[in-house]
């Protein structure tokens, strides 16, 4: 028996998804789609409406189990994970970026940024901080969501996420209720933070426009990722 070379050990993706399945009822969503996010590297997921993109996120967020198929965080299988070990897998591995911004409203801005590093018992005032003015928000620290705009909640969400150093971000359509400008504008400061940081991004989005922030681009169609780029639009 011929034996692989040895070879170098090499870091585990950021994110990976093996052969996941979904299905809700007799409709089958998602039929076996793999991928994998490499530290610092930046996916993006389009697809028609209704195809599967937040179905999928949910799976490699450890939101929701797949029917079959696994999840892998920096390395380590989560879906099999109880939903305790799970969430404190979440909380020290993954930011999460939702189309809306989930932002505490009787939180000032920073005490929301600093939830996900309080939740793990390292609260970090100072980082906080500094993810806040790489967001564009010194001197907002102190405000409340609701006085914000909604771009300004967005820069908000982006700074939360990645306040606990995750290995990965999830963001699904986190520019989709914002207009044109401002849309780009929070899709790019999250795709640099998040290359500053090392993180992965996995961006799913409807907006051709923010695709050209990202290393490549996957599309899901009929429950499998295609290499056709076909018009959602
Ligand atoms: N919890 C659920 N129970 C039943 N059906 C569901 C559930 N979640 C999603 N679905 C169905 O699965 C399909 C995929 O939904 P999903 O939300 O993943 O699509 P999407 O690609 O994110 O769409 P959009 O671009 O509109 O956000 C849809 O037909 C939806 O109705
Ligand atoms: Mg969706």
């Amino acid at each position: 028996m011929t034996r692989a070379p040895t070879s170098v050990r090499t870091v585990p993706p950021a994110l990976e998804g093996r052969a996941l399945v979904q299905a809700f009822g007799a409709q089958t969503v998602l039929r076996g789609v793999s991928v994998a996010v490499q530290p610092g590297e930046v996916v993006a997921v389009t697809g028609p409406s209704g195809s599967g993109k937040s179905t999928l996120l949910h799976l490699l967020g450890g939101l929701d189990t797949p029917q079959s198929g696994e999840v892998h965080w920096a390395g380590e299988r989560v879906d099999s994970l109880g939903t305790q070990l799970r969430a404190q897998r979440r909380a020290a591995q993954l930011g999460l970026v939702f189309q809306h911004h989930y932002l505490l409203e009787d939180l000032t801005v920073l005490d929301n940024v600093l939830i996900p590093t309080r939740l793990s018992g390292r609260g970090d005032g100072v980082r906080a901080r500094d993810l806040l003015a790489r967001v564009g928000l010194s001197g907002r620290e102190d405000a409340y969501p609701g006085v914000l705009s909604g771009g300004e909640r967005q820069r908000v969400a982006v700074a939360r996420a990645l306040a606990a150093h995750p290995a990965v971000v999830l963001a699904d359509e986190p520019t989709g209720s914002l207009d044109r400008a401002n849309a780009q504008a929070v899709a790019q400061l999250l795709v640099n933070l998040a290359r500053e940081e090392g993180a992965g991004v996995l961006l799913v989005t409807h907006d051709d426009r923010l695709t050209r922030y990202a290393d490549r681009t996957l599309h899901l169609l009929d429950g499998q990722f295609t290499d056709e780029a076909p018009d959602f639009a």
